[in-house]
């Protein structure tokens, strides 16, 4: 099937995620012969082999994992002088782009022998990042200690608290005024101090890089035959690193623009009070230097939130801080694309707007930014 704009979208065509849960299902004719009722099987009251390494239970637990991680839609935007689509990475299993590193890590670091059944993970992080882990790694049977700072949403705190044993706010900040480098100094404290502690830093971790190449730039490549443009929001860059050097793959013309805050080191700026957590950060990620870019965009906060309000009002889309930066990147950058043919332009939407309601969705929080 030619097709330059449209996407494979849900529910139409041979690769419809329909259809592709419906291919799981298919038994093969050679494995169903071997399914059947045996009237002469016994049931033994204690097992007759040795029980799962506990190793291999992990293995399996993550398998299982993994195909609750559906590819996520690509739906279309009415915006003039482009065909726009949204990336919806909120309908993840956890809610956010970050149950695709959260899993990856996981895996690999099993599948190295670094992880087994007695790991405690730790990890530094305010939001999506801790969720999805406290969620998979309670699911898999292992501990994990978040390391959360003062600005965490309530909703996310919650979240952590009542998936989590243990919890770890930091209170103090660092030198740049921020709560990063404590957090960062509070993960290495606790990784010299429990025993069988796994850090999977996600600020340098490169599975996260390929949990984006594998997962996420599948997806698109998987849905559209051509590209011009992906407008990608940053913060340990492990999103844009995947993702870039897929896309410049498959689509050798693709344009990557980063989008960021202002007030953000990640591409030079003068730091500077950041209040809407997701992208943006107060070191430059060593990721960065994976991703392939071509160009930059940064964002004011009050830019944010009037792209959050117009992707909520306009597009019927409940996203969250950085999928409104994103999408002002978009409507500014757009009188710099070309103008003798409609580009087809994809935006990742990272996560859900409810965790942003007492903040980028409340007029009176929005009238205090700068
Ligand atoms: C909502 C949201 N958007 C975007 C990002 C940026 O992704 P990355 O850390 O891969 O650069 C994050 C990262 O935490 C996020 O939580």
């Amino acid at each position: 099937m030619s097709m330059t704009r449209q996407p494979r979208v849900q529910g139409r065509g041979p690769k419809s995620h329909a259809n592709r849960s419906r291919q799981d299902l298919r038994i093969a004719p050679d494995v169903r012969k071997f399914i059947h009722h045996d009237p002469f099987r016994t049931y033994h009251t204690r097992p007759i082999l040795a029980p799962p390494h506990p190793t291999s239970r992990l293995v399996a637990r993550l398998e299982q994992l993994r195909k609750t991680l559906r590819p996520t839609p690509h739906v279309p935007l009415a915006v003039e002088g482009m065909h726009l689509f949204a990336k919806l990475e909120y309908s993840n299993p956890v809610g956010s782009i970050k149950d695709r590193p959260a899993y990856w890590i996981l895996k690999r670091a099993v599948e190295r022998g670094e992880i087994c059944h007695r790991t405690t993970v730790i990890e530094s992080s305010s939001g999506n990042f801790a969720s999805a882990l406290a969620a998979y790694t309670h699911l898999v049977g292992l501990k994990f200690i978040p390391v959360i700072d003062p600005n965490i949403s309530g909703a996310y705190e919650s979240f952590l608290r009542r998936l989590c044993p243990r919890v770890v706010k930091v209170s103090k900040r660092d030198d740049t005024g921020g709560f990063l480098k404590t957090r960062l100094a509070m993960v290495k404290h606790l990784c010299a101090t429990i025993p069988d502690a796994y850090w999977t830093n996600q600020y340098d971790n490169p599975d996260a890089v390929e949990a984006h190449y594998e997962l996420t730039a599948g997806e698109i490549c998987a849905d559209f035959d051509s590209l011009d443009y992906a407008f990608i929001g940053v913060s340990t860059a492990g999103t844009i690193a995947g993702v870039s050097r897929r896309l410049k793959e498959r689509y050798p013309n693709v344009r990557i623009i980063a989008v960021d805050t202002q007030g953000s080191v990640i591409f030079g700026d003068a730091p500077r009070k950041r209040h809407i957590p997701g992208v943006g950060s107060s070191i430059v990620p060593p990721l960065l230097s994976r991703a392939i870019i071509d160009d930059v965009v940064l964002i004011p906060e009050r830019e944010t939130v009037e792209g959050c309000r117009e992707l909520l009002m306009t597009h019927g889309l409940f996203v969250g801080g950085s999928s409104g930066t994103a999408y002002a990147a978009v409507k500014r950058y757009a009188a710099k694309m070309p103008k003798t043919r409609l580009p087809t332009v994809l935006l990742l939407c990272a996560d859900r707007g409810t965790p942003y309601l007492d903040t980028v969705f409340d007029p009176a929080w929005a009238a205090e930014l700068e």
